[in-house]
């Protein structure tokens, strides 16, 4: 789709230009956003992801899910019968238990890993390039969380966490497209 690549990116230009301060200030305040959530403090499995690129950061919800106990998951990209697609697996802790995989994203090694069933998974923390106010998403491309968020139980809440700048009255959609329960930006919360 054409209008999905141009404002793909439109966006990751525009979020390039965020500086480290502004990412790590905002990143926070999204954090303690989503913390606050209703849905949070009831969920024990949340998937989260490796920020790269400007993305929001998302070692400050980590750090505080396992210090709540709680259990961290993350997506591995991985191939069984040769499609490739995310497969979610526990992170122990944060530094030591995760390498680069897909696209150089840190990812947990499978080898010391438990492999989680989605059906486990009470809250996904989905990253994207762009979102609507709507819950719509556009993501870099490959379907990987569309085909995804199809394995997780029907009350797995779907949140997206992405910068104000990439929030949008409406984006392209597609009829593959999943739909988030939440978008939190830094200043607000769509749902
Ligand atoms: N449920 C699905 N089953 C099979 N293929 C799918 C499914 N959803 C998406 N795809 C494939 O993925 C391609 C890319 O989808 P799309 O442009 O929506 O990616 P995206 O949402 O930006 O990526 P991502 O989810 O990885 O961040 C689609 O053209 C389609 O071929
Ligand atoms: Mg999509």
């Amino acid at each position: 789709m054409k209008d999905k690549k141009k404002l793909r990116k439109e966006v990751l230009n525009i979020r390039k230009g965020l500086s480290e301060e502004e990412v790590i200030r905002k990143s926070k305040l999204i954090t303690e956003k989503l913390i606050s959530f209703e849905g949070f403090n009831n969920s024990n499995f949340i998937m989260a992801y490796m920020d790269f690129k400007n993305e929001v950061m998302t070692k400050f919800l980590i750090d505080h899910c396992l210090n709540l106990g709680k259990t961290v998951v993350l997506p591995l990209i991985d191939s069984e019968d040769g499609t490739k697609k995310i497969f979610p697996y526990e992170l122990k802790d944060r530094e030591e238990s995760v390498k680069p995989g897909t696209y150089g994203i840190l990812e947990p090694v499978k080898q010391f890993s438990r492999k989680i069933d989605p059906k486990e998974i009470d809250l996904v923390v989905v990253p994207g390039v762009a979102f609507d106010v709507k819950g719509g998403r556009i993501g870099y491309g490959a379907g990987y969380y569309d085909v995804f968020l199809r394995e997780v139980r029907d009350d797995c809440l779907k949140v997206g966490i992405a910068f104000d700048i990439q929030v949008f009255s409406s984006i392209p959609k597609e009829e593959h497209d999943m739909l988030m329960d939440a978008v939190i930006t830094e200043s607000k919360i769509y749902r």
